[in-house]
């Protein structure tokens, strides 16, 4: 089929390249000139395994191409995906901005039938918007189709987003009409050989059903976290809790980390949506809130924890800080609760020797003042980061901090304390090789040797 993407970032890069995989032709269209300059030259503006290759290998057989025309996007184009941001906006709910923008631009520009479908994450009733808006535009230019707007919300997640979107494990289509659903049952056909998961739907139920997704697996982040609260004042270890739990296949293995607090581009901003929509129906989203204020407590509980360890006083300490990214994987800032961290430690006064393996370059802009006092120093290696500190913070669990060379570690180190964000370490190994360790909802397994001694 021929399609157009409207938006290069996560997921609509991820979607052109995917498509243009199963042999579609696909003109990907992006505002943005200096992302579109990059993408034309086959460099990915953002850091996701095995996109590059996949989108040098599909622009040099021309099966995909990058356009900052919208009309050159859509020649000849059966289906339109949008996949542009849908941001927190000033009250909590998203954001349509980009999105109605994106209808009016293809109320102006359309010269022929396609499918519309919307790929971002959108609140219900927004495709009826998107239709109606660009609908009444073509009207009022004298032609005679309509459009109809689909939902096909995106579940890829951001570092494994290629696998995701080449083997989905559910693909929801929202269509309020055959023939839609007919086209792009035959667009996923491909990704679905071995296992029809297509779920069929109305448009109004797939666009929530992306909303009830991340609501959900937020919730069971932050019920861990409460949880993990009241394991440390109780002397329980909430990693043993999450073991005895998960075993339960009522429960599950997956989302039951307790942590620093979730991040990235969907469930803080998804949460917040979903929040605004229920006040707007004068419904009250209880546990919405609580999972809410429960993140925003945890995001701030590691600078507790080291401003405790340091009764109070940071000027002039310094701060390791692995990992940046709001998860592994990926290079996204976006809610990362290192930034949360990061910013409370330099209003402290400490300084930070931060490392991470993709999102350094990101952090430049953010953090040029601190950047260029020296209050902040950014780079890859985890030993660097180091070098003299009173106490390093594991804020992202990247594989590269798994199993680091501790002897190293201790031996950079000023004081050896490890507050653990992810609590990837065992305690008890932590405590031998001469570390004090602070986890999330751990009690404090042993003191240093120094101390001990
Ligand atoms: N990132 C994820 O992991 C993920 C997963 C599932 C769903 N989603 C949803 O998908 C949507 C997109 O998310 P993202 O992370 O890819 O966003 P993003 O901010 O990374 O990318 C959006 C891109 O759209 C471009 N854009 C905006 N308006 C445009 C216009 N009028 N014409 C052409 N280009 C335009 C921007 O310049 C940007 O490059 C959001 O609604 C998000 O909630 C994201």
């Amino acid at each position: 089929m021929r399609l157009c993407v409207i938006g290069a970032g996560y997921v609509g890069l991820v979607t052109a390249s995917c498509f243009a995989e199963m042999g579609n032709r696909v003109i990907c269209v992006e505002r943005d000139s200096s992302r579109l300059a990059q993408l034309a030259n086959g460099r990915v503006p953002i850091y996701e395994p095995g996109l590059e290759p996949m989108l040098k290998a599909h622009l040099a057989s021309g099966q995909l191409s990058f356009t900052g025309v919208l009309a050159e996007g859509l020649r000849q184009a059966q289906v339109v995906f949008i996949a542009v941001g849908t941001p927190t906006g000033e009250d909590g709910s998203a954001d349509l901005g980009h999105v109605l923008a994106v209808a009016d631009q293809l109320g102006q520009t359309l010269i022929a039938p396609c499918l519309i479908v919307d790929k971002s994450t959108v609140p219900v009733g927004t495709a009826e918007r998107v239709g109606q808006r660009i609908n009444r535009q073509l009207a009022a230019r004298g032609l005679s189709f309509q459009v109809t707007v689909a939902s096909n919300p995106e579940f890829l997640k951001e570092g494994s987003a290629v696998e995701d979107f080449m083997r989905p494990d559910r693909v929801v289509l929202g269509c309020d009409d055959e023939d839609s659903a007919d086209q792009l049952r035959r667009l996923y056909a491909p990704f679905l050989r071995n296992h029809d998961r297509v779920l069929n739907m109305g448009v109004r139920a797939a666009e929530f059903t992306k909303y009830a997704a991340n609501a959900f697996l937020a919730t069971k982040i932050s019920f861990m976290n409460e949880m993990a609260g009241l394991c440390s004042r109780l002397g329980v270890d909430i990693e043993d809790v999450r073991r005895g739990i998960g075993s339960d296949r009522r429960i599950g293995t997956h989302f039951i980390y307790a942590g620093c607090g979730y991040g990235g581009s969907c469930f803080p901003k998804d949460v917040r949506a979903l929040i605004r929509a229920a006040e707007l129906e004068g419904f009250e989203p209880a546990i919405l809130r609580a999972v809410e204020a429960r993140n925003a407590l945890q995001k701030t509980l590691l600078f507790q924890s080291v401003r405790e360890h340091f009764n109070g006083f940071l000027q002039g300490r310094v701060v390791a800080l692995w990992g940046l990214s709001f998860k592994p994987g990926t290079d996204d800032l976006r809610e990362a609760p290192s930034l949360v961290l990061l910013d409370a430690l330099l209003a402290a006064g400490a300084r930070v020797q931060a490392c991470d393996p993709v999102a350094c370059p990101a952090m430049t802009a953010r953090y040029a003042e601190a950047l260029e006092s020296g209050q902040l120093r950014l780079g890859e290696s985890p030993y660097m980061a180091v070098e003299g500190a009173d106490a390093l913070v594991l804020v992202t669990e990247w594989k590269q901090f798994r199993q680091p060379d501790f002897e190293r570690v201790r031996a950079a180190m000023r004081m050896p304390i490890i507050f653990d964000g992810r609590n990837i370490y065992d305690p008890v190994e932590i405590a031998q090789l001469g570390f004090l360790y602070r986890g999330i909802g751990r009690p404090p397994a042993g003191h240093c040797k120094a101390d001990a001694a």
